[in-house]
């Protein structure tokens, strides 16, 4: 009996040593140690035939083989389940370093950030600082603190929409409004900044609409503040020319005509000279060789001083560009609405 265990055993070994993968080594476990017709359940069924005595021995030598037995296995199918695992993680390992795969597909910038940019570059080569602001305004950055109180008619220019306020502990009695230009931010600017300060404002503004071609009910203006001792209309018409020969060429003259704004006096309507037919008047300018893009002026001393600027020491120019426009003008646009449309068709084309 122990020699056939011991030949057993060795064998028994070998075997589970020489299992090629896991199903052979599910076969090895079987004919080994199957619970039926297992060669381990024949040798303990041979115990019978052993005196008392011997059976002691020979139980406790096959107890220990048969841990023996069972480790080697466990043993062998953890190996083969960590080479598995090696395989795995070999296939789906990443090669941080390898180059990426050839992008099909650009993003670009929409029209509207094209022009903001250029712009934005020209105004801080001459020392402007460029703000941004809220596009949900209080009724009084939007209209009273520009010279347009309550019950002024110039509201009706500038309808909108008006929001309600979220905060219910909010006890400020203005209103908030979207906002319908970019003016408020003359007085946000300089009640944060005081003077001297040159600051130009790019951004959404909304109103309430009609739409057609030429009306929308979100659209973008650019706005600009220069307040300094000694600022008259002089360096205003010299930065206006210097933003106008930049978008439109050298040849290109601007003229100022009076017009109504509340926060500045005097204010005007600014025109450049048509860059579709040199002047000669077109289609695109109606026949008048002159294209309306802004409306500027002297900042109106009570504008000033809601901003907290003492207006004996300190005077100041505002522009407000109408950015849209610009952008129309300059890619032939010729329906505002598709700027705000998300019309992949008439994006790509930028
Ligand atoms: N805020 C004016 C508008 O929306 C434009 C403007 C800006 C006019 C600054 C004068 C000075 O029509």
């Amino acid at each position: 009996m122990p020699s056939d265990i011991q030949k057993f055993e060795s064998d028994a070994l070998g075997a589970i040593a020489g299992a090629k993968d896991k199903s052979e080594l599910e076969g090895v476990e079987n004919k080994l140690l199957g619970r039926k017709q297992g060669e381990f359940t024949s040798l303990m069924k041979g115990i019978s035939e052993l005196t008392a005595e011997e059976k002691k021995a020979a139980g406790a030598r096959l107890n220990e083989l048969k841990n023996k037995l069972t480790e080697a296995i466990g043993q062998k199918r953890v190996g083969f389940e960590s080479a598995a695992w090696d395989q795995i993680a070999e296939a789906e390992k990443v090669d941080l370093t390898a180059p990426s795969l050839p992008l099909k597909k650009f993003g670009h910038f929409h029209p509207n950030t094209l022009v903001q940019r250029d712009l934005e570059n020209l105004f801080t080569s001459m020392g402007f600082a460029v703000l941004d602001g809220p596009e949900i305004e209080s009724d009084y950055y939007n209209f009273t603190a520009l010279n347009i109180p309550e019950t002024h008619p110039a509201r009706d220019l500038q309808d909108t929409f008006y929001v309600k306020n979220p905060n219910p502990n909010d006890q400020t009695p203005s209103r908030l409004v979207m906002r319908t230009h970019t003016s408020p931010m003359q007085i946000r600017a300089m009640q944060k900044y005081g003077a001297p300060l040159r600051v130009v404002i790019p951004g959404k503004c909304y109103r309430n609409e009609a739409t057609d071609v030429r009306h929308e009910h979100t659209f973008y203006q650019f706005e600009g503040l220069v307040v300094d001792e000694r600022i008259n209309f002089s360096p205003l018409k010299g930065v206006l020319e210097i933003v106008a020969r930049h978008l439109y060429g050298e040849k290109t003259e601007v003229r100022l005509r009076p017009k109504y704004y509340p926060f500045v006096e005097p204010g005007v309507n600014g025109e450049v000279t048509c860059f579709n037919c040199g002047g000669k008047g077109c289609r695109l300018c109606k026949n008048s060789g002159w294209l309306e893009i802004f409306g500027a002026g002297m900042v109106h001393p009570s504008v000033l001083l809601e901003g907290g600027i003492d207006s004996k020491k300190y005077t100041g120019f505002a522009f407000g560009f109408g950015l849209t426009r610009l952008v129309m003008l300059k890619y032939g646009i010729d329906d505002v609405r598709l700027l705000e449309s998300g019309n992949m068709k008439f994006l790509e084309q930028f």
